[in-house]
């Protein structure tokens, strides 16, 4: 795990902050941003979106990177997150759930990298984590595991 920031970290993040603004969370009132960084450079943003049936609702995550293969782009560096009370600071980390850790895993290998941060009222980053893939879903079950 690693904390401090690059430029394009902080970029990323920033991004995940405005695609947060986008987010459907009726329900839960909890709205997530994520920023997927391509390996082509390009920014991915997505939110979560829920629905009237609880289940059918996606996490910001796999909003985001089901966006990019749409795109055509199945190859990432990085991904940043951040979440918390709807109308509120991401004051807390929000770290990737169980499904879209293996959602993920589908495209990006082990050195892929999931930013995390805390803000505050102003929006401005407080605390960050940056983590890789092995560290949130070591010993995972990948795609070559079929091949
Ligand atoms: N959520 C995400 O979008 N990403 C996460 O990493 C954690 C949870 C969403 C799902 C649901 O809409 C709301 O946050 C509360 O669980």
């Amino acid at each position: 795990m690693k904390n401090t920031l690059t430029k394009e970290y902080k970029e990323l993040l920033r991004a995940s902050l405005e695609a947060r603004m986008h987010s459907y969370a009726p329900y839960s009132h909890f709205a997530v941003g994520a920023a997927l960084l391509c390996e082509d450079g390009t920014v991915i943003k997505g939110c979560n979106v829920e629905n009237a049936s609880y289940p059918v609702g996606i996490c910001a995550e796999r909003n985001a990177m089901s966006h990019a293969v749409f795109e055509g782009r199945t190859k990432f560096k990085a991904i940043a997150i951040t979440g918390g009370p709807a109308g509120k600071a991401a004051a807390d980390f929000c770290a990737p759930c169980g499904m879209c850790r293996q959602f993920m895993r589908e495209f990006c290998g082990k050195d892929f990298e999931i930013v995390l941060a805390k803000c505050n009222e102003a929006g401005e980053i407080t605390e960050a984590r940056i983590h890789t893939m092995e560290e949130i879903l070591p010993d995972s079950f990948g795609p070559e595991n079929l091949s």
